[in-house]
């Protein structure tokens, strides 16, 4: 069967919500969902996104391979994905970023589990979509540093050929430049390692760049920072105490927090995986729990977002999920990665 409907009517026509606080739980609200894509597959865990100038959606896979796939969107219905290229010498993909309308980068390298990488194996790719649709060009730009675990990225925006990078395992920030071909920690602080116990072993995790601030996420530590850094994507005031140049944002307490994106009036949206949510904070530090839940599969093992880029999806916000293999739901429910679009039109008036 082949459900065909304009996500925009939808969105209206089943909007909803609840309110529920209590001591250790945020106030809810349930913006209206509807998934655009799910693998047929579990064990398919889609790892990060990046929206196009076009509109279509380039999303990663950390499990079982290491693809990236598009999306035809913004998706009026469910659509298929399209392979843009499987890395055969590899079986994972991570983070990705554009840095220019058709060309991306992208991180990838082995794991023996998703979350769990073998060390030593990680590299920084570019794609670049030719002229002609077929046409697609992929090169290696650099081996990564032994020791890292790179996951989020980000185009350092005054900047074409420099991305910060975060090494989840290590706890610091690199700098690629993609021109020189080098890749090195710029950043390193104890608030970006992982929090003692965490299993895996992840701290620094999800990474955008705002307004000359590198914010990024804890996920154990269930912390947001942000680090002033220049147009070169180095701290302000140097390397001397970068330490200087980092704030807290907030804590979603006892949240588990993957990547991080922000709305054109500055609320911060967060994919929290094994919380199965989405969390926003209000520009003004309200946090509010808008879609998913620990108990369903809506947003099951929810691992990054981004907003459309049209005039039509300009507020659907994209996510991808793992399907929640890092911790099944009710401890055994899983379910094959997906592409969720969450409308957050009226999120403000509720
Ligand atoms: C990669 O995984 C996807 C999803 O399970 C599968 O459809 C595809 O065939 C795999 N690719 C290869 C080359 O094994
Ligand atoms: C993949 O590995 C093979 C064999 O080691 C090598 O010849 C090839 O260049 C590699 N491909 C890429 C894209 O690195
Ligand atoms: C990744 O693992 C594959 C085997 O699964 C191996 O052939 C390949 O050389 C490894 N890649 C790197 C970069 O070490
Ligand atoms: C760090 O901040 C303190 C207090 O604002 C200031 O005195 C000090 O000069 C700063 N250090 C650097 C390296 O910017
Ligand atoms: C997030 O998930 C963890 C692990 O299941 C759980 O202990 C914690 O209470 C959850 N947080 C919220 C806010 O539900
Ligand atoms: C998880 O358990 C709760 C409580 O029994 C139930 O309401 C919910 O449907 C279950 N979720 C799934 C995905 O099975």
């Amino acid at each position: 069967m082949h459900r065909v409907h304009l996500l925009v009517g939808i969105f209206s026509a089943f909007l909803a919500y609840a309110v529920a606080v209590s001591q250790n739980t945020l106030p809810t609200l349930t913006l209206p969902v509807e998934t655009v894509f799910q693998f047929g597959e579990i064990g398919t865990w889609i790892e990060n996104l990046v929206i196009r100038k076009n509109g279509h959606i380039l999303f990663t896979t950390v499990s079982p391979n290491a693809s990236l796939y598009q999306l035809a969107c913004p998706c009026t219905a469910k659509t298929e994905a399209t392979l843009v290229h499987h890395f055969a010498n590899i079986t994972a993909l991570t983070g990705i970023d554009a840095v220019t309308d058709d060309t991306f980068v992208v991180l990838g390298g082995n794991t023996s589990a998703p979350g769990t990488p073998i060390l030593g194996t990680w590299s920084a790719w570019e794609v670049t979509f030719g002229v002609d649709a077929a046409a697609l060009f992929i090169q290696k730009i650099v081996d990564l540093p032994g020791d890292v675990m790179p996951n989020g990225i980000a185009l350092v925006p005054k900047h074409p050929n420099i991305l910060l990078i975060t090494d989840s395992k290590g706890g610091s920030i690199l700098r690629l430049d993609r021109a020189a071909r080098t890749c090195e920690p710029v950043i390193q602080l104890p608030v970006m390692e992982p929090a003692p116990h965490s299993v895996p072993a992840i701290g620094i995790n999800g990474l955008k760049i705002r307004d000359g601030f590198a914010y990024w996420t804890n996920s154990f530590a269930s912390t947001i920072y942000r680090t002033c850094i220049d147009d070169d994507g180095l701290p302000c005031g140097g390397d001397d105490d970068p330490q200087n140049a980092t704030e807290l944002v907030a804590v979603v307490r006892q949240t588990w927090l993957d990547d991080v994106t922000f709305g054109g009036d500055g609320t911060m949206w967060l994919a929290t995986n094994p919380n199965n949510t989405v969390v926003a904070i209000s520009a003004e530090g309200k946090q509010v729990v808008v879609a998913g839940s620990g108990a369903d599969l809506g947003l099951a093992g929810a691992t990054a977002l981004a907003f459309g880029r049209t005039a039509i999806d300009a507020d659907v916000l994209y996510v991808t999920t793992s399907g929640g293999l890092a911790l099944p739901i009710n401890g055994t429910v899983v379910e094959p990665g997906k592409v969720v679009a969450v409308n957050t039109g009226n999120w403000k008036e509720i």
